[in-house]
C-alpha cells in the first residue's frame, strides 16, 4: 500500500519537498487528539518484552528515530505517534544556518539509500531550546538532543560552539550527542580525532554540569563509518576513559565505489553522506568493534541501514542497546517502526534469552566464549 502510494506520489516530487509534505502530515495527525489516539494505537503498540533501561531512562522499546529528521524539534510527539520510542531531534548548531544551497537531497531507489549534504540546516539552539521549552508532550519518550558545529565558525572556535549549544539544550535533553561525523560540514570530521575529541567531550560535559542540576545528563558521541578501525578503537578508549553514556555507530558515509551501487552514476557521484541498505554492512563492523572494546561499559546506539526487524535484531545481537532508522523510512513509510518493533518481540521470544537486555552482545560473547 504505502509503496504504491510512495511510487505514485514522493517518488515523483523533489525528495526535501516531499519530506516537508510527510513532515506536515505527520505533524497534523498529531494535533488532533482522535487521530494521534488512533494513530499511535495502530502505529505505536507496546511490547512488554520489549522494554529497556538505557540512559537512565526506562523505554517501551529499543527503535527510535535517528537525527536529521526532526532537525528542529517540531514534530517529537509526531514521530512518537508513529512508534519511535525514542526521538532525536537535531543537528542544531548554536547559529541559526540555511544549511547548504538546494537540491541537496537525493533518493537512490534501486539501492534503498539516500544521498544528503543538508549541511545542518536548522533554527539554531536558542530558538530550539525555547521551543522545547514551550512544549507540553502528548506521548512519553525520550527525547534526544544532537548538536553539532555552526558552519561558520572556525574549526579552533568549534568548543565554545557546542558549549553554548549544550547550555541551552542540556536541560531539555534525555540525552545529549556531541555529533562529530556529518560529512557536510567542512572540517567536522577533524574532531572525530581523540586529541580534538576528549578536550570537546570533556567541555561539553562540564558544560552540562554546569547547567544543569539535580540530574546527570547522559552525553553520548555519533561516529562515521568511514573511521578506521584504529580511530574506532580510540574512540572506544576515549569513552571509558571520559566516562562517556553512549557512542552512536554510525552517521552517513563518504564510501561510493566500494558499496557496489546500482542507481544512476550521476546520482551515486553526488556529493554527500550516503545512508540507508548500502552503508548497513560497515555500520554493523563499528557495532561490533565497539562492543568488542567497550562491552557493557559503554551504552551502544546502533544506526545505518536498518530496513527490518532483522537488521535490529542483528545490531543488538551485536551489542547495541538501543537502535534507530531514517533512510528506511522513506521508503517503508508510517508502519515502519511498527514492523520493528513487532518483528524484534517475535525474535525475543523466539530466542533463549529472556530479556533484551540479555540478548545485547550476545553474538560478541558466543565467539569469545567458544
Ligand atoms: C537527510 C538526512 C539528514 C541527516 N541529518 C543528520 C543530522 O543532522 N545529524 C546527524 O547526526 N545525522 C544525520 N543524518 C544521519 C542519520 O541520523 C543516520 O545516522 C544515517 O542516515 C544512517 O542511518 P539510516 O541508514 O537509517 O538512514 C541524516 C541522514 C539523512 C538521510
Amino acid at each position: 500500500m504505502y509503496s504504491l502510494f510512495f511510487n505514485l506520489i514522493f517518488r515523483r516530487m523533489d525528495p526535501e519537498k516531499a519530506h516537508h509534505l510527510a513532515f506536515r502530515w505527520i505533524r497534523l495527525a498529531a494535533r488532533i487528539p482522535v487521530l494521534r489516539t488512533f494513530a499511535a494505537a495502530v502505529l505505536a503498540p507496546r511490547y512488554e518484552e520489549l522494554r529497556v533501561e538505557a540512559l537512565g531512562r526506562r523505554m517501551h522499546g529499543p527503535f527510535g528515530l535517528a537525527a536529521g529528521f526532526d532537525k528542529n524539534a517540531v514534530a517529537i510527539d509526531g514521530m512518537a505517534m508513529l512508534g519511535f520510542d525514542h526521538v532525536e531531534i537535531g543537528t542544531v548548531t548554536a547559529e541559526p544556518q540555511p544549511g547548504n544551497p538546494k537540491k541537496r537531497l537525493f533518493r537512490l531507489v534501486p539501492d534503498r539509500a539516500l544521498i544528503n549534504r543538508m549541511g545542518f540546516n536548522n533554527d539554531g539552539s536558542a530558538a530550539v531550546a525555547a521551543r522545547l521549552a514551550a512544549r507540553n508532550p502528548v506521548f512519553r519518550t525520550t527525547l534526544g538532543v544532537n548538536i553539532g558545529k555552526t558552519k561558520v565558525v572556525p574549526e579552533d572556535r568549534a568548543i565554545a560552539d557546542y558549549v553554548s549549544s549544550t547550555e541551552r539544550l542540556a536541560a531539555h535533553a534525555d540525552y545529549l550527542v556531541v555529533n562529530v561525523s556529518s560529512p557536510n560540514t567542512p572540517g567536522l570530521r577533524n574532531l572525530q580525532a581523540v586529541d580534538h575529541l576528549r578536550p570537546l567531550l570533556s567541555a561539553v560535559r562540564e558544560a552540562a554540569d554546569r547547567t544543569v542540576t539535580g540530574r546527570r545528563v547522559p552525553l553520548l558521541v555519533k561516529i562515521a563509518p568511514d573511521l578506521a578501525d584504529e580511530d574506532v578503537d580510540a574512540v572506544a578508549d576515549l569513552a571509558v576513559e571520559l566516562d562517556l553514556d553512549g557512542i552512536i555507530a554510525t552517521n552517513t558515509t563518504i564510501a561510493r565505489e566500494s558499496l557496489g551501487l546500482v542507481s544512476d552514476p550521476a546520482l551515486v557521484q553526488e556529493t554527500g553522506g550516503l545512508s540507508g541498505a548500502p552503508v548497513k554492512e560497515r555500520s554493523l563492523e563499528v557495532l561490533r568493534r565497539l562492543y568488542a572494546r567497550v562491552g557493557d561499559r559503554v551504552t551502544l546506539i546502533g544506526v545505518g541501514g536498518i530496513a527490518t526487524a532483522e537488521d535490529a535484531w542483528q545490531r543488538i545481537l551485536a551489542g547495541a542497546t538501543l537502535v534507530q532508522g531514517y533512510s528506511a523510512f522513506i521508503y517503508e513509510g508510517p508502519f515502519y517502526a511498527r514492523a520493528i518493533h513487532k518483528g524484534l518481540a517475535a525474535r525475543l521470544r523466539n530466542s533463549p534469552y529472556a530479556t533484551l537486555a540479555d540478548a545485547v552482545g550476545a553474538e560478541h560473547r558466543k565467539v569469545t566464549s567458544r
